[in-house]
């Protein structure tokens, strides 16, 4: 059953189990994200998604947007001061962590930000938001990643540090990450996957050869996955987007 729900002074109705973000986002308003991705649910871990909401007769709170679900007669406001002030410190301490983090520089110069106003141990330019791990557990299917240790020390990493057995170098934890801090190079027959630094490797891989035009493209352990789950014969699963196989 369609609610009601007023974004930034304008009513829309929506369909229940919407979240404020999606439906700002359709409404074309837009609220700045690092974590979020429609692929994947909702994990609220960069909180630069603040919102205010309210019922218009006293309570109010500010809530992250990609996972708070819009209500009959909910009212939001993601632009008052209150709102921008909070966005504003919390990216302030994202960029005062990650420094080097260039979409998180990006990010904060949008909210007037040039120098981060904490001081401390800068870390590398990964923020945490779990959406390599999400991806890789919930679009790909094999968790090869996840977090070791809480507050500081708190990282993502391929379980017990080693190369994880379940990795498939499929890239779509590169493809997501809010930072570019993974990476994935072809050198060669070799795949490497790594984090922030070519030192920090995840995992090699050994690259099959395109059937058709002989190219290097696909991890073996890819190769294995794709034909296993979609039951795709060889010369289609290894033939590369590129040359598209044989002309017939
Ligand atoms: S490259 Fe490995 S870790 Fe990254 S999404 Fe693919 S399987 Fe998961
Ligand atoms: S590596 Fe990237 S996607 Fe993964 S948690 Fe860190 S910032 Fe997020
Ligand atoms: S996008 Fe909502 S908390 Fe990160």
């Amino acid at each position: 059953m369609p609610i009601t729900v007023t974004i930034d002074g304008r009513t829309t109705s929506v369909e229940q189990g919407t979240t404020i973000l999606r439906a700002a986002h359709d409404m074309g308003i837009v609220i700045p994200t690092l974590c979020h991705n429609d692929a994947v649910e909702p994990y609220a871990a960069c909180r630069v998604c603040l919102v205010e909401a309210s019922d218009g007769k006293g309570w109010a709170k500010m809530v992250t947007s990609c996972n708070y679900d819009v209500w009959d007669g909910l009212i939001v406001e993601t632009k008052s001061e209150a709102v921008l002030e909070a966005r504003r410190t919390v990216i302030d301490l994202i960029l005062s962590a990650h420094p080097g983090a260039e979409p998180v520089q990006e990010l904060a110069a949008r909210y007037g930000i040039t120098e981060p106003s904490y001081s401390g141990d800068p870390g590398d330019d990964c923020i945490l938001c779990g959406l390599c791990v999400r991806v890789c557990d919930q679009v790909v299917g094999v968790s090869a990643l996840g977090f070791s240790s809480r507050g500081p020390a708190r990282k993502m990493v391929s379980p017990f540090l080693d190369p994880s057995p379940t990795c498939i170098g499929c890239g779509s934890c590169v493809y997501v990450c809010p930072t570019q801090c993974l990476h994935i190079a072809d050198e060669g027959k070799k795949r490497v996957l790594y984090k922030q630094e070519r030192k920090n490797v995840f995992k090699e891989f050994e690259l099959l050869d395109c059937l058709s035009c002989g190219k290097d493209f696909l991890p073996k352990e890819q190769f294995d996955y794709v034909q296993k789950r979609f039951k795709l014969p060889k010369k289609i699963a290894q033939t590369c987007p590129t040359c598209g196989g044989p002309k017939v």
